[in-house]
């Protein structure tokens, strides 16, 4: 989708944060049916970083990744509008972002909690996009962050080789409209297959209320389920053709773009995206061998490493696709405007 724009929006800056505890394969390998050499050569995946500490929460990560982004942007939280916490782990279901608000001071922001899985970070930047090109507000910040630690069944080795927690942050500002730096989008859903990857609320008993007046359900959430060669293949097959459409929408040829970030769940993905794309390994951006797959978190968290190395240079052009539950996925293509 090509933009009509009332002013510009670009990446100012990026934060990112992960918790202290470092999971390795080996040790893994003492809980569930596998090996380190089955996970490196099936998904890259070499550790991750796992929420231990009763003290720390989602919010916790949410709001050092939120405070390094801002002191990269020297930026007071009381600047900041609006604020999106793309997250499918709240710490409470009606949402976290409020207290992400709080904890970091940035007490003029509206806050709001967008729940897309590992899409989320992708809807999150384009969603602050729209509020910033239609002239509505300056400074946004987005954050994704995800501790699905607490979701995965820890005896499945289907599932709990590949996810880690984290978190990671941007902030956008407003800008010239010949400075705009998020160029376009493509976006996508199929709810048919959401059964593929999921984390269902299951009912499990009535209570009768006094008087039997009322029956109400409840219950309570499961944990994470995934067909995983499902996954795979919607993957390798979706990502690249919305990938070239939005690519085609803005003009611009794959040998043009100099980065491909893709949310981290597999090389193997993101090997497969690449080469349909035509574009170098090279171009990719990676660090899931040390942090698995963190939802929401893995293209901020990617980014900023990025960044921190710095790999990315003024104008360059980065195409950011997100895929997941949902099913969910598109892409955002971006130009480096730092
Ligand atoms: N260790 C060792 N063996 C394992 C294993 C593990 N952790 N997990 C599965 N296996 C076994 C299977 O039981 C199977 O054994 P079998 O042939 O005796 O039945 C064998 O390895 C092959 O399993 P398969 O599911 O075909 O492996 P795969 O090559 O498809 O890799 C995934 C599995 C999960 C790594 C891969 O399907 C994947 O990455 N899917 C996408 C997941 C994803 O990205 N999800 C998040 C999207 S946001």
């Amino acid at each position: 989708m090509v933009l009509s724009i009332l002013q510009g929006a670009r990446i100012l800056a990026t934060g990112s944060a992960v918790p202290d505890l470092c999971v390795k394969n080996e040790e893994l390998s003492k809980i569930v049916d596998t090996s380190n050499e089955w996970i490196v050569n099936r998904t890259g995946i070499q550790e991750r970083r796992i929420l231990n500490k009763k003290e720390e929460s989602i919010i916790t990560l949410a709001s050092l990744a939120s405070i390094k982004a801002l002191k990269n942007a020297s930026m007071n939280p009381l600047d900041i509008d609006l604020i999106i916490l793309a997250t499918s782990s709240p710490n409470d279901l009606f949402g976290s972002a409020a207290q992400v608000q709080a904890e970091i001071g940035a007490y003029n922001a509206v806050a709001f909690d967008l729940t897309a899985a590992c899409s989320g970070f992708v809807l999150g930047i384009i969603t602050a996009a729209q509020f910033i090109q239609n002239g509505s507000y300056h400074n946004i910040l987005v954050i994704g962050a995800d501790v699905l630690s607490k979701w995965i069944d820890w005896s499945d080795r289907n599932t709990c080789i590949l996810f880690g927690d984290g978190a990671g942050a941007v902030i956008i500002q407003s800008c010239a409209k010949e400075d705009n730096g998020i160029l376009g989008f493509q976006l996508n859903t199929n709810g048919k297959e959401a059964h593929q990857l999921s984390i269902p609320y299951e009912k499990n008993y009535i209570i009768k209320t006094r008087n039997d007046i009322l029956d109400i359900n409840q219950g309570q959430f499961k944990y994470l389920h995934m067909n995983g060669k499902e996954v795979y293949k919607f993957a390798v097959s979706q990502v690249p053709i919305s990938i070239s459409k939005c690519l085609k929408s803005l003009n611009i040829l794959p040998e043009h773009v100099q980065w491909l970030l893709l949310h981290q769940a597999n090389k193997r993905i993101l090997h497969a995206v690449a080469n349909r794309l035509s574009i170098s390994f090279n171009k990719i951006i990676s660090n899931l061998n040390k942090y698995g797959n963190t939802s929401a978190a893995s293209i901020p968290l990617a980014l900023d490493e990025a960044i921190k190395d710095k790999k990315i240079k003024k104008d360059d052009i980065i195409v950011i696709s997100g895929f997941g539950a949902g099913l969910t996925w598109g892409t955002v293509v971006i130009q480096w405007k730092c």
